[in-house]
């Protein structure tokens, strides 16, 4: 029987997780492709750890050797940065192989680089392990977009900022001893920044734009923040509407213009991201036929997160060209914010004698916390007059919420 053989760049979390699955599932793949799966390599940096790697497997921290392999047909890579990385899957592309990445830093910088490149070199490339780990949402557009037009993407990307807001609401915790918790449990690094601070989900939201619709907004005009401004006072505030703080990236398409944004909003019960709690990830998508469908699961994790790759070495082994990844249609002008709409906000900061015609008062949940309706643009003119005002939006259909409750009478 002919044999696929595969290299593993990285043998931290998902690098061991990818090498333990190929030797668990070798049956499946064998039944699938035809053709028995095997690890051939494994690029390491640092030789000194202890590693639980067949004797049979070329175990480096010399590129080059892999390169040098009489057969080489797909590399994984599971590193952290965008170099060496992003060097080692060109020299791989043009020696011929197939190409899975976990790296999503990377691959937002570099990912259409490589697109091209693997498409001029007749390989293939795999990324769905870049975006909600386990959850196939690269597979799923993908299969959604050979007819459907998908218009609206949504998620909950960042699963350690959606345990921290988790944590902060159930135990009534700061946002510090949250921050520990999710640190001692090992979802967040020793510096959180990438995490907090939106960066990580900032990453994922331009791969899902360009899949969804074949290209990225301007990375500079995207709104994008964290979730180290919001207080447990906040966050109990918005429990007092039934309003839940959510971390989410919102990718919208509207004619030519492509609204982008990574930042906390609001959700109540009627939103499928209410539910989605701890390290959990959602992926929200609509599209013309199909209409809203929700794909909700582990967005990280050793196990989750070699399925993924596992999904990917199936799909780049039945030959998919490149430029396929990206199926989206590319638009035009890119636009980011509709500011002429009403919307409904959480403001706190805010005291009624700095009041504009324009602004419903819907109700108060604490001292100078309140909800108004107003536009995108009235609110950022607010927080000029009125320093340290912070307001973030309600997604969904508010009204909804409000008819349910004694609040209508307010409106
Ligand atoms: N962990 C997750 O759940 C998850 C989910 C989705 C995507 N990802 C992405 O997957 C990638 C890997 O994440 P991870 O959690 O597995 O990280 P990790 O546990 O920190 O492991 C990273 C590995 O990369 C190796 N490495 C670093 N620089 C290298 C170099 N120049 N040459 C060879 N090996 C090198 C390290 O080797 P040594 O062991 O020799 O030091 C280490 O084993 C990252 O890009 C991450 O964003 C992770």
């Amino acid at each position: 029987m002919s044999v696929i053989k595969v290299a593993i760049l990285g043998f931290g979390t998902v690098g061991q997780g990818v090498y333990k699955t190929i030797q668990s599932h070798g049956e499946e793949l064998t039944a699938v492709l035809g053709k028995k799966v095997e690890v051939a390599a494994v690029l390491i940096k640092n030789n000194q750890k202890e590693r639980e790697i067949s004797e049979e497997v070329l175990v480096t921290t010399n590129f080059g050797e892999i390169l040098d392999l009489p057969q080489l047909d797909i590399v994984v890579e599971a590193i952290v940065d965008k170099e060496p990385t992003f060097t080692f899957l060109k020299k791989a592309i043009k020696h011929g192989c197939h190409i899975i990445t976990a790296n999503k830093e990377m691959f937002a910088h570099h990912g259409k680089e490589l697109i091209e490149l693997a498409d001029e070199n007749h390989v293939s490339i795999g990324f769905e392990a870049t975006v909600a780990g386990g959850i196939p949402v690269i597979q799923t557009l993908r299969e959604l977009l050979k007819i459907n037009r998908v218009d609206q993407v949504q998620g909950i990307l960042n699963g350690t900022s959606n345990f921290i807001l988790t944590e902060m609401r159930v135990k009534k915790q700061s946002f510090a001893q949250s921050l520990l918790q999710a640190q001692l449990n090992g979802y967040a690094e020793a510096d959180p920044t990438n995490d907090v601070e939106g960066y990580d989900a900032f990453y994922k939201t331009m791969i899902l734009s360009r899949i969804s619709f074949g290209e990225e907004p301007n990375w500079h005009a995207v709104e994008r923040e964290g979730i180290t401004s919001i207080t447990s006072e906040l966050i109990a505030a918005a429990e007092k509407f039934g309003l839940r703080f959510k971390h989410v990236a919102s990718l919208t398409k509207a004619g030519n213009q492509i609204k982008a944004s990574v930042k906390p909003v609001l959700v109540g019960q009627e939103h499928p991201f209410y539910h989605v709690e701890g390290v959990e990830n959602a992926v929200n998508v609509h599209s013309d036929i199909v209409g809203r469908i929700t794909l909700q699961g582990p967005g990280a994790g050793m196990f989750p997160t070699a399925s993924a790759v596992i999904e990917d070495l199936v799909y780049v082994c039945q030959s998919h060209p490149a430029k396929r990844s990206y199926t989206g249609t590319p638009g035009g002008n890119i636009g980011q914010k509709n500011e002429d709409k009403k919307e409904y906000w959480l403001v706190q900061g805010l005291t009624k004698k700095y009041a504009a015609p324009s602004i419903t008062w819907i109700d108060q949940a604490a001292n100078e916390i309140f909800i108004i309706q107003t536009t995108r643009k009235e609110v950022d003119q607010l927080a000029i007059q009125q320093g340290g005002l912070v307001y973030y939006p309600i997604l969904g259909e508010y009204e909804t919420l409000l008819k349910d409750t004694a609040l209508t009478a307010l409106l």
